[in-house]
């Protein structure tokens, strides 16, 4: 599929396994679901320029690289934060921009409840984290609004996307790239991912 990247790692595969049981706890459930994100968002950030520095160590100056991309991270609330927690790890000062949107249990359209993002620049690298992608309409919306902001350079990263959602953003939004840990079967008639992991937001938040 054309600008979908499904990054295989043996780590991903264990830690996927066990955010999928439905036994799990929620304390499993977080530690495995930040180890799965964090090695995706590593993978994301492979494609981040650099440029070169004159440094000094301790023995003789020498040219190392260091991050020239401005990187502005949306998590769609609520379940976007989890992936947000692993990704502050690696960029401690990262600008960050909120929207919070909740599917209808009964026709599963989003509705947007809450946003704030900071100001975007077409030269920003812009990573909209969430970890299910189903109907595919909260990426879609989230997309959408970032791009009437300024946003030309727009990657998405879920960990288990459906089908039918990757199709949707691909139509919609051709130019952005999609991450994710694992492309699963189909939708269901309440349009959850199947097999998928459940109610991600539920499960890491213990609700
Ligand atoms: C979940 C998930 C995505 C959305 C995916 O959020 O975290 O945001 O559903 O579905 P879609 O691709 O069909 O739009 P939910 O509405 O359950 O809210 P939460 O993050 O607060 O749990
Ligand atoms: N949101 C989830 O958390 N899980 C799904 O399977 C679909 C949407």
């Amino acid at each position: 599929m054309k600008n979908v990247i499904e990054v295989r790692h043996p780590l991903i595969d264990h830690s996927l396994t066990v955010i999928r049981r439905k036994e799990t706890t929620t304390e499993e459930f977080r530690r495995h679901a930040g180890i799965v994100s964090k090695i995706l968002l590593v993978e994301v950030m492979k494609g981040l320029g650099t440029a070169n520095v004159r440094i000094e160590t301790p023995l003789s100056p020498m040219t190392g690289r260091k991050l020239k991309d401005e990187v502005v991270v949306v998590p769609v609330l609520r379940a976007g934060l989890a992936m947000l927690f692993a990704i502050q790890d690696f960029l401690p000062a990262v600008s960050v921009g909120f929207v919070g949107l909740e599917r209808d249990e009964q026709t599963a359209q989003a509705r947007e409840y809450y946003r704030k993002l900071p100001k975007i620049l077409a030269s920003h690298q812009v990573l909209v984290i969430d970890p299910m992608l189903a109907t595919g309409g909260s990426f879609d919306d989230t997309v959408t609004l970032l791009k009437e902001k300024g946003a030309k350079r727009i990657t998405i990263v879920s960990i288990v996307s459906a089908p039918e959602g990757i199709k949707r953003v691909q139509k919609r939004h051709p130019e952005v790239k999609i991450f994710t840990a694992a492309i699963d079967d189909h939708l269901n008639d309440r349009k959850f991912i199947v097999p998928g992991l459940g109610d991600f937001g539920d499960r890491y938040f213990g609700t």
